[in-house]
């Protein structure tokens, strides 16, 4: 099919799976003792992630579009990082002895990492996981509303939100640009499930662990 068919097709495809996330993020009601700053400090762990996912694909990613659309997220992602570190702050939390990698590679990322073609990279990690992001940080956002914290709400929606979008944008156009075969779509088809299926494993067992719900980032 034509790229843009198979684009369309996709995103309609994610669509109704991240409405199923989104909507299990927002379930039920968030435990009483869950607040805004454990969940910003999950976010951090999510932003540096994401910003080394894109300088490690930046490195041996030959499309110089797609090379300059990672060092942009890359930049972003870290960008993102500092914004959060700071609102923590703000909250006051002491993050002096915080390292957001303690717990090693996330399982999404393991996934993402394992990723070779552009146009596998561009349907997992930017045109679905960033979709993701976007879906989940609007539950967060009406979360921190819900807690009093508009201040929070309002980083999510006027300033991470617009890049997050972006991001997924980008993934769009490298597809509608280079999954041009049969077999490329079938193998970004593939990735972009399997990025939606680890993340709804990996929300559904932060839930029943550890009680997390209504959690940013992708
Ligand atoms: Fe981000
Ligand atoms: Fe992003």
């Amino acid at each position: 099919m034509t790229p843009e068919t198979f684009v369309a097709e996709l995103d309609s495809q994610n669509r109704s799976l991240l409405e199923k996330l989104g909507a299990k993020s927002a379930a039920g009601e968030a435990p009483g003792a869950l607040t805004v700053r454990q969940l910003l400090k999950l976010a951090l762990r999510n932003e540096l992630e994401a910003s080394e996912l894109a300088a490690l694909w930046m490195t041996d990613t030959p499309e110089l579009d797609a090379k300059l659309a990672l060092a942009r997220q890359c930049g972003d992602e870290a960008k993102h990082y500092r914004w959060i570190e700071e609102r923590l702050r703000g909250l006051g939390e002491d993050l002096s002895s915080f390292n957001p990698a303690a717990q090693g590679d996330s399982p999404l990322l393991k996934h993402l990492k394992g990723l070779r073609g552009t146009v596998e990279r561009a349907a997992a990690g930017q045109f679905t996981r960033e979709a993701i992001a976007v879906v989940r940080n609007d539950v967060f956002a009406r979360f921190c509303e819900e807690k009093g914290d508009p201040e929070t709400a309002s980083l999510y929606r006027e300033k991470i939100q617009p890049d997050e979008q972006h991001h997924h944008e980008l993934g769009r156009k490298l597809l509608l640009k280079y999954a041009v075969t049969d077999d490329l779509q079938g193998k970004a088809r593939a990735a972009a499930k399997r990025t939606l299926e680890v993340a709804e494993e990996v929300q559904e067992m932060a839930r029943m662990k550890l009680g997390v719900c209504r959690a940013p980032g992708c």
